[in-house]
């Protein structure tokens, strides 16, 4: 064997070496959130202060609103322009049952933007996307 091959066999064996290390630990797990990360607190405070009322603490829904913690609200099907729409306009009811979403008043779409910051996180510790 000449030398290229086996610096190539030897860069083979590190990698298979290597992975098991780094895969498991950091799987998302459903309802696992947890406290927010210092760089979602913002937006965390934010939601609790104007949206769980209706959509829950932590985004998990109330007989008043529903999850966005949920496969419908992932990025790809609900984008973040969706929740300045709410937010600003109102939802007229069409998903679920819960009846229309008013507008909210006194959000900015800075707040919104770190409302969905939080809400994108809580979705990836779910395991949604
Ligand atoms: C008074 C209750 C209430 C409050 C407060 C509320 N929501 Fe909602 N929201 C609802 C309901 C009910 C729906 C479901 C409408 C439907 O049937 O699709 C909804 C739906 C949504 C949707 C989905 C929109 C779509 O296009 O389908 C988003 C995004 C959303 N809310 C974000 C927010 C955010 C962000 C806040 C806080 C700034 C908030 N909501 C506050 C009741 C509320």
């Amino acid at each position: 064997m000449n030398v290229p091959q086996l610096l190539g066999m030897m860069m083979l064996g590190l990698l298979i070496g290597v992975a098991p290390a780094c895969s498991q630990s950091d799987a998302p797990q459903p309802g696992a959130a947890g406290a927010a990360p210092a760089e979602y607190r913002d937006g965390e405070q934010k939601f609790t202060a104007n949206c769980s009322r209706c959509h829950g603490p932590g985004a998990v829904g109330t007989s008043q609103g529903p999850p966005l913690v949920h496969k419908i609200y992932e990025p790809n099907h609900h984008g973040d322009a969706a929740f300045q729409n709410a937010a600003a306009n109102g939802v007229r009811s069409h998903h679920w049952q819960f009846g229309n979403m008013p507008k909210i008043e006194g959000v900015t779409p800075d707040d919104v933007d770190q409302i969905v910051k939080y809400v994108r996180w809580l979705q990836k510790q779910a395991g949604i996307f």
